[in-house]
């Protein structure tokens, strides 16, 4: 069935976010903290995955339905074992008009010097690489693993050089911990083809801990970088639903963005639906369930596409899910009663 989809609050369906991994090699303390991911973690077994068939078939399903982005997540995506046929499989799938879907992925950068021209050569586009500080002892505070800035910059510049430019920085801020370098960060990116963007610290998941007092407000962080001698003029989305607010340094080409999940939420024009590691399909970050599309696949009842399609129809169709715009209006209580789902498991 052809055609596009609209949500109860007449959102279109535009972007799906795949997690090929729950695992990490970082232990990000806003994302998987130690105490929490530890040896005895139980990660998924290798039989639970999706295999890049399935994903396929999937991803076929969504651009079928008016999908024209597709982003790698995890964890860690390119610890996904030969995650470039993966990535060569989703480059050979067509849209309505022809064109491959835009093909993207978020990493930590760790494995990019290694991997950079090999995914372009398999048909990537472009990738978005972590990064929250420059400072060393900042940075491995942050990542838990002792993992250091210059490594993930040799992978940015080996990113770009293989032509998976414009290449985004997203930087989690937390107060106490890295916001001190927000200017830093600013000065070092500004007049780089980069595009840093500075993200909102954000209730995701169970583990971290979260408390409204380590969120450091999208607009103060717009402030310290003017404060700091980089003025900055507002600019127009590329897209509705964009995730970031578009700042541009004056007298310069360079653009920041502002990411403001908690300060001023963006489900309005939320076009994006989270396929976990397993197959799950989540239609909210926040969600606390998700919708078994792996026992559909493997259901020899479903040999044509045309079943799932129409669950996939009208798992859309019934999605109401704006949980940052109702943040604010829960009780400490409605939050915890919430199971929600870790980010490394469900997909940034
Ligand atoms: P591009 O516009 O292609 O850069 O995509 P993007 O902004 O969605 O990219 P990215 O995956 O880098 O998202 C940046 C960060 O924004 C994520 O890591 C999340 O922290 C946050 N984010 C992305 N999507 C959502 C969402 O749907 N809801 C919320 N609350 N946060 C999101
Ligand atoms: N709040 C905000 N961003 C987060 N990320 C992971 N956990 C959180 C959180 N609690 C971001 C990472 C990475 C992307 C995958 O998600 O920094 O850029
Ligand atoms: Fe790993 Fe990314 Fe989570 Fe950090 S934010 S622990 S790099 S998945
Ligand atoms: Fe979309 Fe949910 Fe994020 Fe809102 S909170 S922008 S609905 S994923």
């Amino acid at each position: 069935p052809d055609g596009f989809l609209s949500d109860t609050l007449a959102r279109p369906l535009h972007d799906l976010r795949i997690s090929v991994t729950d695992r990490c090699n970082f232990r990000c303390v806003y994302c998987m903290p130690k105490e929490v991911f530890d040896k005895d973690y139980q990660y998924l077994p290798h039989t639970s995955l999706l295999s890049f068939e399935e994903i396929t078939r999937i991803a076929r399903i969504f651009i079928a339905h008016g999908v024209k982005k597709i982003r790698l997540t995890g964890g860690e995506p390119l610890l996904r074992k030969n995650i470039e046929r993966l990535v060569g499989m989703l480059a050979n799938l067509r849209t309505a008009d022809g064109s491959p879907p835009d093909l993207t992925l978020t990493t930590n950068g760790s494995l990019l010097t290694k991997k950079a021209q090999s995914l372009k050569d398999a048909g990537l586009n472009r990738v978005t690489v972590s990064l929250d500080s420059l400072d060393d002892v900042i940075f491995k505070r942050m990542n838990d693993v002792d993992f250091s800035v210059a490594q993930v910059l040799d992978g940015i510049d080996a990113a770009q050089a293989a032509g998976l430019g414009p290449i985004k920085i997203n930087m989690v801020v937390k107060a106490g911990v890295n916001d001190h370098e927000v200017a830093a960060m600013a000065r070092y990116f500004k007049d780089t083809p980069h595009i840093l963007r500075f993200i909102e610290y954000m209730d995701v998941g169970a583990s971290n801990g979260w408390k409204l007092d380590e969120v450091i407000p999208s607009a103060q962080i717009v402030q310290r970088i003017q404060d700091a001698g980089m003025p900055l003029k507002a600019m127009a989305a590329n897209y509705a639903g964009e995730t970031a607010e578009r700042w541009q340094h004056l007298g310069s080409q360079s653009e920041i963005g502002v990411i403001s999940s908690v300060t001023h939420a963006f489900c309005q024009d939320c076009s994006r639906v989270r396929l976990s590691t397993e197959g799950k399909l989540y239609t909210c970050l926040f969600a606390t369930h998700g919708h078994d599309l792996r026992a559909l696949l493997r259901d020899p009842a479903n040999h044509s596409d045309l079943a799932i399609a129409n669950v996939v129809a009208s798992i859309w169709q019934a999605r109401s899910d704006r949980y940052s715009e109702l943040r604010s209006q829960q009780t400490d209580a409605d939050q915890e009663q919430r199971k929600k789902i870790e980010m490394s498991y469900i997909g940034g």
